[in-house]
């Protein structure tokens, strides 16, 4: 028995997803173009609830502006007859031969203003559309050679765009806070801001870093070894999480973009677990979209297409009920508490406790029983083979 996919789980696609098609850096496309207004209505029946899209994804690259605007209408009617909402919207600064360099920190100076202008413009139809989150994923953001890139000065100039784009943002009201997506590598050698830590960390520099947040990929942590559970748990405890992108990926290779779950099926789990119960920790973890971005495998006809979308929805919804299983069991909880996994949320110190009352404690270190502490079992084993258990279906 399978869950069926409703607007109330808040599941959104990127246009460039189920419409990709299939070109590879080996092969010619296997399927056809994909208008944007069908992808709409065919992801509303599957149950889904909202679309994101690249500028050109929903209007070809040197359009004019009347082919535009009659774009822009036909889709704006087909969210209208849907109900459909667009969660989020990106900017494609990696597919013209002008991004070849970078968009924000292209070496040519004229390349970064062309840059942030098409930014610009699509933030005002971001904005028009509802949009809540604007993403920034630096794919050609990086080099191939470290003669060629000075990259302090290539974090001063993405410092530089964020700032102007986000008082942009400020200056015309439009309530829109961003999201950087690091990634590794691919397109480039090498990226800048390649994981959630250095993306965490580069944000602390901004000007307004309180609008600024991440939205994770699952293969793209994975892709530079990363623990996606680990990465996802600072980005909410630095209460920036503001978007996710999720998929599947088999170890540090190539960008899969893999089906959610049809990777490292375990740590999914413990992702949506996170998600959806707070972890260990029991509290409300996120309430954002939840937002697939993978590739339909390049074998498939357009049934296959839609047969993936589905599958990422059933698979979290699977993986939802099998993590509410696993924490609802009395064993786990009796598990958990043996392993003294809650232990960890009680503070090091006692109230108003100071270095002084620590070093007087002489429990704490002269007469601290090591070998009892040494010898003691967590019981780690137990704990993890029951959540196999119940991810499998087991319990
Ligand atoms: C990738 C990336 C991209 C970005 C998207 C948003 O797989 O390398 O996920 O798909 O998410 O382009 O800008
Ligand atoms: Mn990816
Ligand atoms: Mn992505």
């Amino acid at each position: 028995m399978t869950p069926t996919p409703a607007r109330e789980d808040h599941f959104s696609f990127g246009l460039w997803t189920v419409g990709w098609q299939a070109r590879d850096p080996f092969g010619d496309p296997t399927r056809p173009a994909l208008d944007p207004v069908e992808a709409v209505h065919r992801l509303a029946e599957l149950g889904a609830w909202g679309v994101t899209f690249h500028d050109d994804d929903l209007v070809a690259f040197g359009s004019d502006e009347g082919t535009r605007e009659k774009q822009i209408t036909r889709f704006r009617e087909a969210l209208d007859e849907t109900g459909m909402v667009v969660p989020m919207v990106t900017t494609n600064l990696f597919t013209h031969p002008v991004f070849k360099d970078g968009g924000f920190t292209s070496n040519d100076r004229g390349v970064r203003r062309y840059a942030i202008r098409k930014v610009m413009r699509n933030l005002e139809l971001a904005a028009e559309l509802g949009a809540s989150t604007y993403v920034f994923w630096g794919g050609r953001e990086g080099s191939e050679t470290d003669s060629a890139k000075d990259v302090r000065a290539a974090l001063s100039r993405y410092k530089e765009a964020m700032d102007l784009l986000c008082e942009f943002v400020l200056d015309r009201g439009y309530g829109l806070r961003f999201a950087i997506e690091p990634k590794p590598n691919e397109p480039r050698g090498d990226i800048l801001l390649p994981t959630v830590g250095s993306a965490l960390a580069f944000i602390t520099s901004l000007e307004h870093s309180e609008m600024v947040g991440v939205n994770p990929e699952v293969g793209h942590e994975q892709m530079a070894g990363m623990n996606f559970v680990h990465s996802i748990s600072q980005a909410l405890w630095q209460e920036k999480l503001f978007h996710i992108d999720l998929n599947g990926q088999r170890g540090p290779k190539f960008d899969q973009d893999l089906i959610f779950g049809h990777g490292d099926l375990l740590s999914a789990f413990f992702l949506v677990d996170l998600l959806e119960n707070g972890g260990p920790s029991g509290a409300p973890a996120y309430d954002g979209p939840r937002h697939f971005d993978y590739k339909p495998l390049r074998t498939e006809g357009i049934d296959g297409v839609w047969a993936s979308a589905r599958a990422n929805m059933v698979t979290y919804l699977l993986l939802k009920e099998r993590a509410a299983a696993f924490r609802a069991d009395p064993e786990v909880q009796a598990a958990l508490t043996a392993s003294k996994v809650g232990e960890l949320a009680v503070p090091t110190l006692d109230e108003g406790e100071g270095y002084q009352q620590l070093l007087a404690d002489r429990s704490a270190f002269e007469d601290f029983d090591l070998e009892a502490a040494a010898g003691f079992s967590y019981g780690f084993v137990h704990l993890d083979q029951l959540a196999v258990e119940h991810a499998l279906g087991a319990r």
